[in-house]
């Protein structure tokens, strides 16, 4: 660990001793493929689609769980994430947050007419809404009446490690009931409507991309000026959250912000200095 002590402090061990090493086999799998630690009611659906895959192979349970790192199962593999994670969302979640990265990056940046690209990583995406979300955020921002020099371009990325996840996100499409998180001006600007679906714009949108992909792994996608991570340490085992700590510092520019969610209760090292609910300024070592 390369600073001073993160502990996500909220979820319990799971107690390994009085499980069946079926049940093991499969929280160590889920743990090494996700960092995920799981609830009861998960391990039941997971341990169900395990048996089901293992004995259609005719394998093991155990051989089938060990066999899911393999590059030929990637489908599996994809299934069993799919499975394994909480991804609620919403467009407009936690918004107080989010404004913190208008006071505190966004408008200062805006007010000296900085030339960007301004970089945003939403590093646990689900699918999309939190990204776009700040996408509307920021070309609001951008429309105000310019107080000194040219807008810097964007760029913003959403990530996941769940396929499904990402391919909602690249599709663009949301359910119509979105719009009563939205607002009907947003709604109208930024999607289109289609067959009862909200359909999104990217015309109107800063730049956005989306890809897969598991943040225990090194990060590969530059260095950002804002991270905003959001329930997902919840979820995660103490051991995982160190590592994804430590891949976040990688990818933050000097001075950059990370934000996490309201419930995610990590104790991040001296060097995030706080700068608000749940929002953090990271110095270089
Ligand atoms: C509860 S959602 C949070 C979505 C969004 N950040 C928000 O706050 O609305 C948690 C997301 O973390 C993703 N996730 C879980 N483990 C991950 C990992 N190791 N790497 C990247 N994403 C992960 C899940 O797929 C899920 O979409």
């Amino acid at each position: 660990m390369s600073f001073g002590g993160v502990s996500s402090g909220v979820n319990a061990p799971v107690q390994r001793s009085t499980r069946s090493s079926d049940t093991q086999v499969l929280i160590r799998t889920l743990e090494r493929l996700t960092g995920l630690r799981p609830g009861e009611s998960r391990i039941g659906r997971l341990t169900a689609f395990a048996h089901a895959r293992a004995s259609a192979q005719e394998q093991s349970v155990q051989d089938y769980l060990r066999s899911l790192s393999r590059r030929t199962m990637a489908d599996d593999r994809d299934e069993f994430i799919a499975l394994a994670t909480n991804r609620e969302t919403s467009f407009f979640r936690g918004t107080r947050q989010l404004q913190l990265v208008g006071d505190h990056v966004l408008d200062p940046l805006l007010a000296v007419g900085a030339p960007g690209p301004v970089r945003i990583w939403s590093a646990a995406c689900a699918s999309g809404e939190e990204v776009l979300t700040l996408g509307m955020m920021v070309r609001e921002l951008i429309d105000r009446p310019a107080e000194r020099g040219p807008r810097p371009a964007f760029q913003l990325l959403g990530t996941d490690i769940c396929r499904r996840a990402i391919e909602t996100a690249q599709n663009g499409r949301y359910p119509m009931i979105a719009e009563s998180r939205l607002g009907r001006s947003r709604a109208e600007r930024f999607f289109d409507s289609d067959d009862g679906a909200l359909v999104v714009r990217p015309d109107e949108l800063p730049n956005i991309s989306f890809a897969i992909h598991n943040l225990l792994d090194a990060p590969r996608f530059g260095q950002f000026d804002v991270v905003v991570l959001r329930n997902l340490f919840f979820y995660l085992s103490d051991s995982a959250a160190v590592r994804v700590i430590d891949n976040i510092e990688a990818a933050l520019k000097p001075g950059g912000v990370l934000v996490l969610g309201a419930n995610d209760g990590m104790v991040l090292g001296s060097r995030f200095e706080p700068i608000g609910a749940h929002c953090y300024r990271w110095s270089a070592r």
